[in-house]
């Protein structure tokens, strides 16, 4: 599958250079999404001397695989949320979302940004009777909080809903478009922005943090990783759940899709829908099919998602499908500030899936506590607030999930030993001459074999079928065909085989294990000489 969803598609295509010599600046911004670039504009004018690092493209890792959808209230989390940590904080984190779409509004306001931005508003259904007692609980939970909506009879037709919730007032946008033109206006001055720069490594020598790229290196003050769950070996991903959803576009027949951001629930099966129109086009954008990273049908969620386009709206052809990650954390609030205490380390992760509101939240708070400023939410979203006690039963699913995952690949599973066994455009996990590989094979027939071994805590990653990479199900590092990293706690790509080499040295080993310790080789054994 190439790497385009709609946002992406009607993108200008913008590039930035690649960091091709060793620099010094206050703050290194490691990730080009809406929270890197965000928090670099917010900080353009501060004095201070920033560069940021996009591994890939402004906007490619995650923000433009997003559903492009703004809203203060979260989905049905909302009602956990209030139940673990109470109204108040509730409460607060809507107003820090409604702040934070209100500042994306004043940016493309700002900077002139041509990102189809619209004041839209948000519908939660039921369309079963098994999912009402969800939209009677979110009713709930909006009244504790004293929010505005309606809850009553539901206005689309098509979506067949029994019972929905209306929030005036949300907002939509094309996020690939809003985040690269963003960069594109304050990449002068005192923000410098580099792509295809991937951070490898980095260090702490005499007070200042060293990151290496393959072509520079970066001698910072400050650091934050903005790169949806951070890089390396932090306990926070043990705190996060790894979760891939998929998103399809259609070009749609007739009446277009409503204007709003539709949440529907139907039994086990979610879904968001949302209208899009571009250079005349209109575009049905369905997403949803959530399911652990490598651990479920990509094709099977995909397929669910266009039989459920195709029963409800007069759709023609899928025109992009794209997936996109989201980390959700054992409490329902992400991590957003200081990493520890003493330490000019900076992170923001586990917005789940409302990342692009989340995101630009953590921008605010994220300079602020840069600038050494006070900031509102600071205290709500600290990633040193740990309470074990409330986070305890879904931190036990997790990682008792984490676990089975270790187990099963490294012990259960009984893998093929073939190497060349694969079908076009197919990857699969082969056990040989003792290791663990990755076997892949492209449309045009090339094998790509690398190990199986994720380099970030040893998980063995699974392929994605539909998206054609290797996929960790512990923490969720994912990598291309070729070992390459795209996104997760992973430094470092895939060790990659020549199979050549590899054969070899199966064949080697196994004839050295037929040399019995006598020294007589094993055709002179089987007196073939
Ligand atoms: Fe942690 Fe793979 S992402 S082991």
């Amino acid at each position: 599958m190439k790497e385009e969803s709609l946002w992406t598609r009607y993108s200008d295509n913008l590039s930035f250079p690649r960091l091709l010599e060793d620099i010094t600046v206050d703050v290194a911004i490691i990730g080009g999404g809406i929270t890197g670039v965000t928090t670099a504009a917010l900080l353009a004018d501060s004095g201070k001397k920033i560069a940021l690092l996009e591994a890939r493209q402004i906007g490619r890792s995650s923000s433009g695989f997003s559903t492009g959808n703004l809203y203060e209230i979260l989905g049905d989390e909302l009602s956990d949320l209030v139940q673990l940590h109470g109204a108040e904080k509730g409460n607060r984190v809507v107003s820090s979302r409604r702040e934070a779409i209100l500042l994306i509004e004043r940016m493309i306001e700002r900077f002139s940004i041509d990102c189809d931005f619209r004041r839209v508003p948000r519908y939660f259904y039921a369309s079963v009777k098994t999912s009402e007692q969800t939209i009677e609980n979110e009713a709930k939970t909006q009244a504790l909080l004293n929010l505005p909506f309606t809850y009553g009879p539901f206005p689309e037709k098509r979506l067949q809903a029994r019972v929905g919730i209306v929030n005036d007032d949300q907002a939509q946008f094309n996020p690939q478009r809003y985040i690269e033109k963003l960069a594109e206006k304050i990449n002068c001055g005192n923000v410098e922005i580099y792509e295809r720069s991937a951070v490898e490594k980095i260090e702490k020598i005499d007070g200042r943090y060293i990151l290496y790229t393959d072509h520079g290196i970066i001698s910072a003050e400050k650091i934050i990783h903005a790169t949806h769950t951070p890089k390396g070996l932090m306990t926070y991903h043990t705190l996060l759940g790894p979760y891939r959803e998929y998103g399809l576009a259609f070009k749609i027949n007739g009446r277009p899709h409503p204007p709003g951001i539709f949440f529907g629930y139907f039994g086990d099966f979610h879904v968001s829908t949302r209208g899009y129109e571009r250079d005349r086009e209109q575009y049905l954008v369905v997403v949803g099919s959530p399911h652990k990273v490598g651990q479920g049908d990509s094709v099977e969620e995909m397929n669910r998602l266009e039989i459920f386009a195709r029963a409800h709206f007069d759709v023609v052809e899928v025109v992009e499908r794209w997936g996109a990650q989201q980390y959700k954390t054992t409490d329902y609030l992400p991590y957003i500030g200081h990493k520890s205490k003493g330490e000019d380390v900076f992170i923001a992760t586990g917005f789940s899936a409302h990342g692009l509101t989340y995101g630009t939240v953590a921008a605010q708070i994220l300079a602020d506590q840069i600038l050494g400023r006070e900031n509102p939410y600071a205290d709500l979203y600290s990633p040193t607030r740990l309470n074990p006690l409330k986070s305890a039963p879904k931190f036990i699913k997790e990682n008792a999930n984490v676990f089975y995952e270790y187990v099963k690949d490294y012990v259960l599973e009984n893998y093929p030993q073939d190497l060349h066994d694969v079908a076009a455009a197919e990857g699969k996990i082969v056990s040989f001459d003792g290791k663990k590989i990755a076997v892949s094979r492209d449309e045009e027939g090339h094998l790509h074999v690398c190990s199986a071994i994720c380099p970030h805590l040893a998980g063995v990653v699974h392929w994605n079928n539909a998206e054609k990479t290797w996929d960790c199900p512990c923490h969720g590092s994912r990598f291309t065909p070729e070992g390459d990293v795209l996104e997760g706690p992973a430094f470092k790509g895939l060790q990659v085989y020549q199979l050549a080499d590899l054969e070899e040295k199966a064949e080697k080993s196994k004839k050295e294990s037929w040399i019995p310790r006598t020294g007589i080789s094993p055709s002179e054994e089987s007196g073939l000489i």
